[in-house]
């Protein structure tokens, strides 16, 4: 189901001209619970920060700044894309050593996972808006700025059955950045 029809552009936004956005499938409370859990005691055994614990997330394009007046264009990409979901195992801890970034991730990557992130990238490549070159490395960001990055390692896994896709605006702060949601499609 579409629901993104029902939702209002946020009240802040309506002054803005841009708004920094990206896609991404979020979880529901109790799976985002656990990587919030998880976050914390990595970041801890790194001597980083942990995310925000409403922040998790998976981001399936990142966008960067965009006009306030193509969200509707988003919004529409959103709406035609094949709404199928993918059980995903995150399995697999690592960091990036150069970032500081402690992810985990699925060793595994779902083909309806593959197939919904190159829809998205084709369907915003049709609209003029060109994705990052680099490859799709799907990956849930746990903490930044890790002192003592640990090695990569498999781990229990944590099972997250995507059911949704988001297109999120984030607002950078001081205090970190704020998340709120354009839009959101139920994935089945
Ligand atoms: P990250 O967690 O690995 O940093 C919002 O910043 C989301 O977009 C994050 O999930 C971030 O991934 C992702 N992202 C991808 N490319 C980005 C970029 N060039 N700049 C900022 N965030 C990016």
């Amino acid at each position: 189901m579409n629901i993104s029809d029902t939702q209002s552009i946020p009240a802040d936004l309506n002054t803005a001209t841009t708004v920094r956005a990206f896609y991404a499938l979020v979880p529901d409370e109790a799976i985002r619970m656990q990587f919030v859990a998880l976050a914390r005691d990595v970041a801890r055994r790194s001597r980083g920060r942990a995310m925000m614990g409403d922040h998790v997330h998976l981001t399936l394009a990142f966008l960067g700044d965009v006009a306030v007046s193509t969200l509707p264009v988003l919004r529409r990409i959103g709406d035609r894309l094949p709404h199928a979901g993918s059980i995903l195992d995150f399995d697999l801890l690592g960091a990036w050593r150069a970032s500081g970034v402690a992810w985990i991730a699925p060793s595994v990557v779902p083909q309806a996972l593959l197939d919904v992130h190159a829809s998205l990238r084709d369907a915003l490549a049709d609209a003029g808006i060109m994705l990052d070159a680099r490859p799709f490395r799907p990956h849930i960001t746990l903490a930044r700025r890790c002192v003592q990055p640990h090695p990569r390692a498999h781990c229990a896994p944590i099972r997250w059955p995507v059911n949704r896709l988001s297109l999120i605006g984030s607002e950078l702060r001081p205090e970190g950045p704020l998340y709120s949601e354009l839009a959101t499609w139920e994935l089945a």
